[in-house]
């Protein structure tokens, strides 16, 4: 048992963020190098966040993790990698002779605890935020204070995005060691103010393949993939940088629908063949467009990673409107209070003129619900003591 006065504890948030050019295929599978830079947009931690606390003391006798309230192999392979890397930086740190060298935390294990303020079935992706989030609060407990890049991408790759706020690149770099594939914030999140986000829970009917695998097997058999990473990526970061610095949202949207089409156009073109979009993501690609053709312009865009839920950004005004119309394509079932989370939302009547143009028989259920929020700032160290979800002991909270 830890006695009070050994431990040291810091706890940290980390957002999640959702690629508008998207990360697909490694150059290498160790490192976590990617084949093609990739840029997304960092969501706001107030609906969804990753909270991790680290905390070390020479009384510990092993390296522990708990995800949300139960203890997990501490021997994942890249929980271990990021655990060593975390450590090498620590020790490159104190042999350099900055002030305020750790050499004996250095050697002590440490204990970590994480939770998701968000439902981990929902099927939304966790890993970017809780790898960041783990690099982060390593870092703040080890005293480093170097980029954190490497750590968190050999936790997972996207996890690298999750590292800044607002608008986030993540360059490739062409070295054999990784040291040049970083993460880079492209515009801070005050940028954009009336940029929303928009995050449509589709049911699952099955487990999607997970991105490690899929992206293997693409890398192997998809000569689509190839011919993305090495033609047709390269524009498009430029482009979407254009697009963001601009506050473009008719090209930005038109940008991050077509590079979410093709990454899943890369899965079909693996083989055996990976689909992640579900009939509903389909009505949602449909509903998209038509809402947009009756507009006469590119008002809302959608993107989709591993799995059906649909990303949809949109400026604040166009927001109730759209809203309306979900509900019309896909009527909630028995949750009708419960069918939007996160930013109040003003109720707005759908018109006729939308109805026609939508032309859709709706399908009940198909949207379980809606998260609404904004393009968020990057991890955050929480000074509360009360924030800790470990306790004195080095256990977890009764509550963490
Ligand atoms: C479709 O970062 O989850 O969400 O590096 O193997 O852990 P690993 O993969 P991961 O892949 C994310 C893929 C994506 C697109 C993206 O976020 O860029």
């Amino acid at each position: 048992m830890a006695s009070e006065k050994s431990l040291v504890a810091v706890t940290c948030t980390a957002p999640v963020n959702i690629a508008v050019i998207k990360y697909w295929g490694k150059r290498d599978e160790d490192l976590v190098l990617p084949i093609n830079s990739s840029l997304s947009v960092t969501l706001h931690q107030d609906q969804l966040k990753t909270t991790t606390t680290a905390a070390i003391s020479k009384d510990f006798t092993e390296d522990r993790i708990w995800l949300n309230g139960r203890e997990e192999d501490v021997g994942q392979p890249r929980l271990q990698a990021c655990l060593r890397e975390i450590r090498r930086l620590a020790r490159k740190r104190s042999s350099a002779g900055e002030e305020d060298p750790l050499p004996l935390s250095l050697s002590y294990k440490v204990h970590i605890a994480s939770v998701n303020n968000f439902p981990t079935a929902a099927g939304l992706a966790s890993s970017a935020a809780g790898y960041a989030c783990l690099a982060y609060a390593l870092a703040r407990v080890y005293g480093v204070e170097s980029d954190l890049s490497e750590v968190a991408r050999r936790g997972s790759g996207s996890a690298c995005r999750s590292l800044y706020g607002g608008f986030v690149e993540w360059q490739m770099g062409e070295r054999a060691d990784g040291k040049d594939s970083i993460a880079r914030q492209v515009a801070p999140e005050s940028h954009w103010p009336e940029l929303r986000v928009l995050i449509l829970v589709v049911s699952a009917e099955k487990k999607p393949m997970g991105s490690t695998a899929g992206m293997q097997t693409s890398v192997e058999t998809s000569p689509l993939l190839r011919f993305r990473a090495e033609s047709v990526v390269p524009a498009r970061m430029a482009e979407m940088t254009r697009c963001v610095q601009e506050r473009d949202f008719q090209g930005f949207g038109q940008l991050t629908m077509k590079d979410s089409n093709q990454f899943h156009a890369t899965c079909l073109d693996t083989f055996p063949p990976i689909s992640y979009l579900s009939d509903t993501s389909r009505r949602i690609v449909h509903l998209v467009h038509r809402f947009n053709a009756h507009h006469g312009q590119t008002k809302v865009a959608y993107t989709f990673d591993a799995g059906p839920n649909a990303v949809v950004f949109t400026l604040d005004d166009t927001v109730p409107e759209f809203v309306a119309a979900v509900r019309h394509c896909f009527p909630p079932e028995s949750n009708g209070d419960k069918f939007l989370k996160g930013l109040p939302i003003r109720p707005a009547p759908l018109s006729d003129e939308l109805r026609a143009a939508l032309d859709v028989d709706p399908t009940p259920g198909g949207v379980k619900y809606i998260i609404a929020t904004q393009v968020g700032p990057g991890p955050q160290t929480l000074d509360d003591q009360h924030a800790h979800l470990l306790g004195p002991d080095g256990l977890p909270k009764p509550a963490a």
